[in-house]
């Protein structure tokens, strides 16, 4: 196992690197933590790293909705060293009304990436912390057909359809905006439509060593019958410190095995 241990010059030099402004060099290629973030970091084009902090079982949140603290602080230090590479983060409501994050880059020193909130019905009132924090700008993506409600916040239009808001289209709308690195941070149900559209190029699953016993999953797909219908995407395994994480290679794994991410499909429920 590769162990992730930070210093502010590779830290330093990861940041340089956001945007292809600078490459990963040859002697720099064998640093796992230039294998790690470095993609993330240097990506030119469109680039989606969707990520999950989980327990042990798998859990994302108790049943009763508290998420807090179930990474430990060396994946919330990870979660917050992917926000400051992207150029955006992107939640759905669900998480916003369960958590009313923040969605900055705290753990670490870092810029803020543009919070993305999926709100396809415009359920978010418009008192959430997010708004008014003074924080990193907010755009809402919201359903062409959602209630005009004034909010703190640009808000894009997309077709909304019987399966919801085309994830493809939420990406092109912000491409526009010049936000092309985005890190899908959940919860469950949105991380599912985009792997689902087969458009996340990296999951990062964070497990931190607690039970919690019972709960939502982090993600769910339908029943299979055999193991041999599971979908195992190339992985490498990092010790974080006080969470191990697995970083998964979906779009390659997809593409190899000729699916363009049709077949990694995400239960109704998910
Ligand atoms: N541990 C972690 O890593 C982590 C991270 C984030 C969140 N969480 C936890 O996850 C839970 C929330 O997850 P969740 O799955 O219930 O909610 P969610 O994914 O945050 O939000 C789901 C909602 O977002 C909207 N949405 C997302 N993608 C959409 C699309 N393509 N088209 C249309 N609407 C879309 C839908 O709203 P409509 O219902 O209006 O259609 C959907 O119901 C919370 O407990 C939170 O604490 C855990």
């Amino acid at each position: 196992m590769r162990k992730i241990d930070m210093a502010d010059q590779i830290w330093a030099r990861l940041l340089a690197m956001r945007g292809g402004r600078t490459g990963v060099t040859a002697a720099e290629e064998s640093d796992p933590i230039v294998a790690l973030y470095g993609p993330i970091a240097s990506a030119s084009g469109s680039f989606v790293l969707a990520q999950v902090g989980q327990s042990l079982d798998g859990r994302v949140a108790t049943p009763a909705g508290d998420a807090r603290d179930i990474s430990g602080p060396d994946g919330i230090a990870h979660l917050h060293r992917c926000r400051a590479l992207v150029e955006a983060v992107i939640v759905g409501v669900g998480t916003v009304k369960a958590d009313n994050p923040r969605l900055s880059v705290r753990a670490v020193k870092g810029p803020n990436p543009v919070r993305v909130v999926v709100d396809c019905r415009a359920q978010l009132t418009g008192d959430e912390k997010l708004f008014h924090d003074g924080g990193a700008p907010v755009i809402l993506i919201q359903g062409h057909d959602a209630p005009p409600i004034s909010y703190a916040a640009e808000v894009l239009r997309v077709r909304r359809t019987e399966q919801g808001l085309d994830p493809q289209a939420m990406l092109d709308a912000l491409s526009e905006r010049g936000l092309n690195r985005i890190l899908v941070e959940g919860g469950a149900r949105t991380i599912a439509r985009f792997i689902d559209a087969g458009l996340v190029d990296r999951l990062h699953v964070a497990i931190a060593p607690l039970i919690i016993g019972s709960g939502p999953a982090g993600i769910s797909l339908p029943p299979i019958d055999q193991l041999s219908s599971a979908h195992r995407p190339p992985a490498r395994v990092y010790s974080l410190g006080s969470d191990i994480l697995f970083d998964c290679e979906l779009r390659q794994a997809a593409s190899s095995a000729g699916m363009n991410g049709q077949k990694i499909r995400m239960a109704d429920h998910a």
